[in-house]
């Protein structure tokens, strides 16, 4: 059983791929969550819903051009077969036009209960499915995947590792890369001479006020240089 105040998450993934899917869901911190239960995946074959017994999905485009647009009924049917069992909290669609993913929407993501992601392909999906069932676009940046289940495994993994009990030291993620708008801090490991090259001295103190203000100090730094757009708030 688990404890009271720690929830399994659902996500289900929408896909014609879903290979694709199995190994980056399945290793590390993904699979410990699942495997404590935190976290329950379904990839879900699009084609299950197909529209003849050929397997189709996707049809040309009204109005000519290459390439397939993925068509609505499978689609709609997948939904709402889905939609029987699980109430979902947002349905996203893994687009290039979306809203550009930070770590403040998998924030965001990782207090839901339910998610349905649904990975597009080809020409992308037809307009009428994102008009009328999806609740949130989402693209992991400005270039053109082959297909969404790529970016739908950086969602689930960026949002797994934010679920309560899912890391080890409970408190680690709220110091990760941009999380408060700055980047973390460097790290070092044994030996602390590689090769001439020292770990700084602070760091081997073992005094944890002076090591933290160091850290920040060196967050505000990287920041700055790097990635002044984040505005860390010095
Ligand atoms: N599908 C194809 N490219 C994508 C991107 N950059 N983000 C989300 N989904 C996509």
């Amino acid at each position: 059983m688990l404890p009271a105040y720690l929830w399994t998450m659902k996500i289900d993934i929408l896909t014609v791929l879903p290979e694709l899917l199995e190994s980056p869901l399945s290793h590390s911190i993904l699979k410990r969550a699942r495997d404590k239960g935190l976290l329950e995946i379904g990839v879900h074959h699009l084609r299950k819903w197909a529209v003849n017994e050929y397997g189709q999905v996707d049809d040309y485009q009204y109005g000519g051009g290459a390439g397939m647009v993925m068509m609505p009924e499978p689609l709609a049917n997948a939904i709402e077969s889905l939609s029987e069992t699980t109430r979902y909290d947002e349905i996203i669609f893994m687009t290039p036009d979306g809203e550009k993913f930070q770590q403040k929407t998998a924030n965001q993501l990782s207090l839901k209960n339910n998610l349905l992601i649904i990975c597009g392909h080809y020409k992308g999906i037809d307009e009428r499915i994102r008009q009328q069932y999806v609740t949130r676009e989402i693209s992991i940046g400005d270039y053109v995947l082959s297909g969404g289940e790529l970016p739908a495994a950086i969602l689930v993994d960026a949002i797994g590792r934010l679920i309560p009990g899912v890391l080890n030291d409970e408190t680690s993620a709220l110091f990760d890369s941009f999380q408060d708008n700055l980047l973390a801090p460097p790290v070092y490991t044994r030996p602390a001479d590689f090769r001439g090259a020292r770990v700084p001295g602070i760091l081997l103190s073992g005094d944890p006020k002076k090591i933290d203000e160091w850290r920040h100090e060196e967050s505000l730094k990287r920041t700055r240089e790097r990635r002044p757009d984040l505005n860390a708030n010095d």
